[in-house]
């Protein structure tokens, strides 16, 4: 008999009941319409397969320098130099977005300390900040999930030691606009918050191009990685880019933790600079298009510019009730509750083939229009 003291009491700060609740439920139905993935439908590009494969046979297994192999680290500052206009130099190589997350907080925040976060939010945020002692300091964005300074100011968040900023927002699908992310910049540097930028769907924009935060403030470290954009979701590669202290004790961290991200991806994604995307980007606006389609007629919700989720109204506001009736009727979908302090809307998510989209779009109306 194990003791209750066993256990260390941090982990009372994570609770991940309500995705238990939802895996439990959809075990038991027989061949899904998963809407609930959040990865792309797509396979890794295969010139990244072959190099991986290559990198194992060259004997490249080996642990790398912490920080991540030098060519990579450079490609890296190249991309982000050109695409977010970061002014700074100092590139860590992570374990995904995932690993750079937990290292960022691990190194900057204190207990007690509050972390800005939109509400919704990815659910990362919330129980990350939590395990490092930090207190989620939410700013609702309901009922448009548009993160604005103003919101920033009315929620108090000038207290917060650090703003976890995610655009495209993965679960709502929405992006921040130039201006906005200008005045956000402002913002936080009038009130001495640090941003944390999360631009893991940066490509996957369908409305014109999206800004980074990094073009408008130096406070600031940026988030990124090739889960989404490549479809390397397992292969956990990610990177942080910041300022030099900041990146200096993320690094110490992950030569005690992490060590460093795997060799095999990092060799791959050498060659994932020079591969066009397009086409897949493109498939994913078509998805969006038909998600919009799909179910327009019967839900009221803010469309997606980017990522590849919507976060909808559920009928009577119980996002809950409605996601147990929805996975009953087959269709996967993710209780709002799971990203939000609220739990009166659900996330539906379109990394699925387009068959999928609209046997899943099918379902939700019915759901609606039938009552079922
Ligand atoms: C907003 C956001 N950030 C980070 C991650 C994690 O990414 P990674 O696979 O790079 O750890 C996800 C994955 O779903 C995400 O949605």
């Amino acid at each position: 008999m194990l003791p209750p003291s066993l256990i260390a009491d941090r982990m009372r700060h994570i609770d991940s009941s309500g995705i238990r609740k939802v895996f439990d439920l959809a075990a038991g139905i027989p061949d899904p319409i998963n809407l609930s993935i959040g990865q792309p439908d797509f396979d890794v590009p295969e010139p990244i397969k072959a190099r991986a494969m290559r990198a194992i046979e060259k004997g490249e297994n080996r642990y790398t320098v912490t920080q991540g192999i030098e060519a990579l680290r450079t490609e890296v500052l190249a991309l982000e130099k050109e695409v977010s206009g970061i002014g700074h130099e100092s590139v860590l190589i992570t374990s995904g977005v995932s690993g750079g997350l937990l290292l960022a907080l691990l190194a900057l925040i204190n207990p007690g300390d509050a972390v800005a976060i939109a509400d919704p939010y990815f659910v990362m945020y919330k129980h990350l900040s939590r395990l490092v002692g930090g207190r989620p300091l939410y700013v609702d964005t309901y009922p448009d999930f548009q993160l604005t300074a103003e919101r920033l100011e009315d929620a108090g968040a000038g207290e917060a030691k650090i703003l976890l900023l995610n655009s495209p927002c993965n679960p709502t699908g929405q992006v921040i606009p130039a201006e906005e992310l200008e005045r956000i910049a402002a913002w936080a540097d009038a009130n001495g918050v640090f941003v944390l930028t999360d631009e893991i769907y940066r490509f996957f924009s369908y409305d014109g191009p999206v800004d980074s935060i990094a073009r408008y403030t130096d406070n600031v470290l940026l988030l990124n990685g090739f889960s989404k954009s490549h479809a390397m979701t397992g292969w956990r590669l990610g990177y942080a880019i910041g300022p030099r202290a900041v990146i200096g004790e993320m690094t110490k961290l992950q030569q005690f933790s992490f060590v460093c991200a795997p060799s095999i991806a990092q060799q791959a994604a050498l060659c994932s600079f020079s591969l066009d995307m397009d086409t897949y980007f493109k498939a994913y606006k078509a998805k969006r298009d038909l998600l919009q389609h799909g179910l327009e007629e019967h839900f009221d919700f803010e469309k997606p510019g980017g990522a590849f989720y919507a976060f909808i109204r559920a009928p009577g506001d119980d996002g809950d009730a409605f996601v147990e009736n929805a996975i009953r009727h087959r269709c996967l979908v993710i209780p709002g509750s799971v990203f939000s302090e609220k739990s009166s809307h659900f996330r539906v998510a379109f990394a699925a083939d387009d068959d999928t989209i609209k046997r899943g779009t099918d379902v939700l109306c019915s759901l609606l229009r039938d009552g079922l």
